[in-house]
């Protein structure tokens, strides 16, 4: 809602700044003035002061200024309406009455928090209770402690089918009101409405407030077709608006000044785990603009951390137009990858704390982004693909709404063009470098900063196996290590290896199987080279609206150059299911084929990674638990490898 002016004049009126100041920081009176250390930044020496005669504080080592509104937004990352609301309690000033219409919306949705906490409350119940066995163990299996399930109310929803709507119906709450809250999947043609989530491990999520608006539900097995099932948009949840965790992040973030964004509630959770209790995650979609806003009311410079995967990559490419365009003065943004084929939860379990931290500090600022993004795009060898690698820059740069900030990202730009292109001219002149954070800071990592510098183009060759790399363009050691350019090969176990080759053996011969299942092929984890890199010709090949002809396909395959990995790909294949590549096959059986493929793929990608867990457990404590833990997976990866031999039909 809009607060008349008359109303905050009034509550500044009657809130000197330094009150609602000192209950933060400590100040001491300096002539009619007040002073203290910044709670913006670390410093020895006092450079924050406070006036009340003008009602404005003013930090000379951040810069920042304001008054109290601006200083609870601030220092707590509260939104304009909460600061208002607030403030205006301490100074005793009544906000204006709402209308009827929005007592009635009030109340319902105070209802609604009501429903909502009662079911947050009955899933944590079954959690914990006999049916919730199944879900323990699974969340015990990926290490997750016991007080971060409770901190995280982590809770389970029982496969039965009327679980939580009979357990709220006792508790006298109407059906309306379940089905209002998104708990409930109802519609013309469903005469009884039902239970949303069933079987499924289950992750409240909470408004800024941390009272309870929605759920995640992750299904407990791979063979469940949606991983995650979300709550629907209700008059307490909008999905684009909110984050997952915000309402613990707001002030680690505030204390610490940075706040991470990664992808998944899992990460979010892992993150907790190693201490980085400032993170926040988006809700099943990619991050919205609104939800940018509030990563910056938490601090000036965010860090988007991204999976160390295709889609990954996508994420931080599409990210940063959104953030281009709606960059605010004085903030900024910042961006990192993690390593190949890793996510926070499983780099928690890799490296902890230490790893996190070093990914976060080689977070790339957004020119870097921009810069691997457009190199990516294609060849820069002759002026015309220069010229139009100069242009999409310039491009991506008009939506930035600051005029000053758009000249200094154009003169950075053009900036690097210049030594860019002298260099690679001279094939061997060396990256003229310098810009950029964190390049130098630790050494050692991929690529690594030693070793870099004049005349070094056969050594950055060597240094960057696998990495697709435009022909004459040496980017920073930064850029570099950042994970943002394409791998070809990923240091993954080629184990899984015939499967790969029959998935994508099939796509190549069925083209036309593309056109609904592109997206999953995406998301499919490839461990070997040849099966991710003749999967990118086919996505490329479909994107750019090419016919699904299994000839044409063909015929690209090797005009691409790809004919040997095809071969190599054949070669390999799961022998049953050899009569795949039949281009006369039924096409109902070839799907059908392909779906049972895909499923045991990504179910063997999940016990690999049990099985890594497994291993790791019991080399830190072989006790007879761990050693039944390893072999129950190990039998479960034989058995998958028996059904692929079942299939021969
Ligand atoms: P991830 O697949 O990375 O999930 O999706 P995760 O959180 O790391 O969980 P684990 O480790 O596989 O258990 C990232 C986020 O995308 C949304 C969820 O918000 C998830 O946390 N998502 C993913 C969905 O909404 N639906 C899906 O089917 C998959
Ligand atoms: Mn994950």
């Amino acid at each position: 809602m809009r607060y008349p002016p008359a109303i905050l004049d009034e509550i500044r009126a009657r809130l000197p700044v330094s009150e609602v100041v000192r209950k933060r920081v400590q100040m001491k009176k300096a002539g009619r003035e007040w002073k203290g250390l910044s709670p913006f930044n670390q410093e020895k020496s006092p450079s924050f002061y406070v006036n009340d005669q003008k009602g404005f504080y003013h930090c000379f080592s951040s810069g920042k200024h304001g008054d109290i509104f601006d200083f609870l937004m601030e220092t707590e990352g509260l939104s304009f309406p909460e600061t208002v609301e607030r403030l205006a309690g301490e100074a005793g000033v009544s906000l204006p009455r709402p209308t009827a219409e929005n007592v009635e919306a009030e109340k319902r949705r105070a209802g609604l928090h009501e429903v909502m906490e009662l079911a947050a409350a009955f899933f944590e119940k079954e959690y914990a209770g006999r049916r919730g066995t199944n879900a323990r163990e699974y969340v015990a299996r990926r290490g997750m402690p016991e007080a971060l399930q409770k901190r995280f109310r982590i809770g389970y929803a029982p496969s039965e089918r009327y679980a939580l709507r009979d357990h709220l119906a006792d508790k006298n709450v109407p059906g309306e009101a379940m089905i209002e809250a998104g708990l409930l999947v109802s519609g013309e043609d469903i005469a009884v409405p039902f239970d949303r989530f069933r079987d499924r491990l289950i992750f409240p999520i909470c408004d800024s407030r941390g009272r309870v608006v929605a759920f995640g539900g992750r299904a407990l097995s791979a063979d469940v077709p949606a991983k995650y099932l979300n709550s629907p948009d209700t008059p307490l949840f909008h999905k684009g608006t909110m984050l997952y965790n915000a309402h613990q992040a707001r002030k680690a973030a505030h204390e610490r000044g940075v706040v991470v964004a990664v992808e998944g509630y899992m990460d979010v959770i892992a993150m907790a785990g190693m201490g980085f209790d400032n993170t926040v995650a988006p809700l099943g979609t990619a991050l919205t603009e609104e939800q940018l806003a509030v990563l910056w009311r938490m601090a000036d410079e965010p860090i988007l951390c991204f999976d160390g995967d295709k889609a990954g990559r996508r994420a931080a490419f599409r990210a940063l137009d959104v953030a281009l365009a709606r960059l605010p003065v004085g903030k900024s943004l910042r961006m990192a990858m993690l390593p190949a084929g890793q996510d926070p939860d499983d780099l928690a379990k890799e490296g902890g704390a230490p790893a996190m931290e070093r990914v976060l500090d080689g977070a790339l600022p957004l020119i870097d982004v921009l810069w691997a993004r457009e190199t990516e795009a294609g060849p820069l060898e002759t002026p015309e693909q220069r010229a139009a690698f100069e242009r999409r820059l310039h491009q991506a740069l008009r939506v930035i709404s600051d005029e000053t900030l758009q000249r200094h990202y154009r003169d950075a730009i053009n900036e690097r063009l210049a030594q860019q292109f002298r260099g690679a001219g001279r094939r061997g002149g060396g990256y003229g470098g310098g810009y950029g954070r964190g390049g130098v800071r630790h050494g050692g990592g991929q690529g690594g900063a030693g070793g870099y510098g004049r005349g070094s183009r056969p050594g950055w060759q060597q240094e960057t196996p696998g990495m697709r790399l435009p022909e004459g363009y040496r980017p920073s050691p930064a850029l570099l290590r950042s994970g943002l350019f394409a791998r070809q090969d990923a240091d993954l176990p080629a184990a899984a290896a015939p499967r790969e080759a029959t998935i994508v053996a099939a796509f190549v011969a069925h083209p036309h199987l593309l056109e609904d299942h592109a997206e999953t092929l995406a998301a499919l984890e490839f461990a070997s080279p040849e099966a991710r890199r003749l999967r990118g010709f086919l996505l490329d090949y479909v994107a750019e609206d090419n016919a699904p002809e299994s000839e044409l396909v063909a015929l690209s395959v090797k005009r691409a150059g790809l004919g040997d990995t095809y071969e190599a790909l054949n070669a390999r294949m799961v022998p049953s299911l050899r009569w795949i590549l039949d281009p006369h096959a039924d096409g109902l059986r070839v799907e059908d084929a392909l779906r049972q493929a895909i499923i045991l793929h990504r179910r063997a990608h999940t016990l690999h990674t049990e099985l890594k867990a497994a291993a790791r457990a019991l080399a830190e404590d072989d006790s007879e638990a761990n050693l039944a833990w390893m072999r129950e997976v190990q039998v479960q990866l034989s058995s998958l490898d028996g059904a692929e031999a079942d299939r021969e039909d």
